[in-house]
């Protein structure tokens, strides 16, 4: 058996380009006591993994030159010497951009699925995984909504974004998202149900045009990108408004030098909360987003949006893909179970 990896091969310079990434071969690991062995089955690409790559410290140790990507995966369990967990369950978890993963009690993230009849695996690493549960969680917990907020969404297309628009709309909120084309403006209406968008890339007021999307002010904003964003929207927040800190991807690309943000009086004018959260600090919050977010699925209150990549060996291409921003929904990587080398 092989087991390709996609390694490192230079520090982006800027947006990553698939040239940053190279396919290596390795061996497959042996599981020890406490470990297992899994197949990976689908990678989330996660712009968190950007934060990675540049060689400094970030919320994770970076990614050495030559070493695998580290990255969300749904994977299936092939050999098992951890109590609890069998050959053939399917579990979530930080793996690598591999075939084979060891995995053990400690890996992130680390959870068993219960898969429902009907639902796609792929799922579970987007709309039912990792991007519904950050976006479930930071609305509720962070954001504290209630029905007849004006909540404003960056990113509003993306994987958090697309989950936050429909989650805050069936809560009974005014959604406004902030999105980079009119296409993807034209989804967030049309598909997701949100009450207005702003392209940030088609107007030159961004402020303006996010007061004017909003007659009523901003209670909520769900932070996706950060920089000129953040800027704009903390002049349209109503008393006592919250800013959810989910991220900050605008800067992610050109980490050395992040955008002033000019307008942070607001906060203390306005009397805001603005608070960052990162999801694995509130796994205890999981199960009750997943009962939910599995039930607006299954009533069809929920469109998950995915763009899903064929092959182990394409996803450089496509995790540059999505932080050039050309992407909509979810992006992950389905690993192609059947191949030759690299
Ligand atoms: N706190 C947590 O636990 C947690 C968990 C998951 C994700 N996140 C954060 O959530 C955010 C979204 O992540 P995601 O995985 O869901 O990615 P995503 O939204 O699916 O994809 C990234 C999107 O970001 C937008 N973008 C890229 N560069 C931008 C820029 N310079 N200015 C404004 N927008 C830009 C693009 O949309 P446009 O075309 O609309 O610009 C792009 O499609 C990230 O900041 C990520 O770090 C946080």
């Amino acid at each position: 058996m092989i087991n390709r990896q996609i390694v490192l091969a230079s520090h982006p310079q800027g947006v990553p380009l698939p040239s940053d990434f190279a396919c290596v071969e390795a061996a497959v690991p042996s599981p020890s006591t406490g470990q297992m062995l899994v197949r990976n089955l689908y990678f989330s690409l996660e712009a968190a993994i950007r934060g990675w790559l540049d060689g400094k410290a970030n919320y994770f140790e970076p990614i050495p030159l030559g070493g695998a990507i580290r990255g969300p995966s749904v994977a299936q369990i092939i050999e098992s010497k951890l109590d609890g967990f069998e050959v053939g369950d399917i579990i979530f978890g930080l793996h690598h951009w591999e075939d084979y993963s060891l995995s053990d009690a400690n890996t992130v993230l680390l959870s068993k699925l219960s898969p429902k009849a009907g639902i796609p695996l792929s799922y579970y690493s987007g709309g039912l995984g990792g991007s519904g549960q950050t976006a479930y969680v930071g609305l509720h917990e962070i954001g504290k909504i209630a029905p007849s907020d004006t909540v404003v969404i960056s990113a509003a297309a993306g994987a958090t974004g697309s989950m936050a628009c429909q989650i805050a709309k069936l809560c009974g909120c005014r959604v406004v998202g902030i999105v980079g084309s009119d296409e993807k403006a034209r989804l967030i209406t049309n598909t997701l149900g949100a009450d207005a968008a702003v392209n940030y890339k088609a107007v030159d007021d961004l402020a303006q045009a996010v007061a004017a999307a909003c007659p009523e002010g901003v209670d909520v904003y769900f932070d996706n990108v950060g920089g000129r964003t953040l800027d704009a929207v903390l002049t349209c927040m109503n008393a006592f408004g919250r800013v959810i800190g989910c991220g900050m991807i605008s800067d992610y690309n050109d980490p050395d030098n992040p955008t002033p943000i000019y307008n942070l009086w607001k906060i203390v004018e306005k009397e805001l909360t603005m608070r960052g959260f990162l999801l694995y600090s509130y796994m205890d919050k999981v199960p009750e987003a997943m009962e939910q977010l599995h039930a607006w699925v299954e009533q069809g209150e929920i469109t998950v949006l995915e763009n899903i990549t064929e092959g182990l060996p394409n996803a450089g291409r496509a995790y540059s893909d999505m932080m050039k921003g050309a992407t909509v929904g979810k992006n992950l990587v389905r690993v192609d179970t059947e191949h030759d080398a690299c």
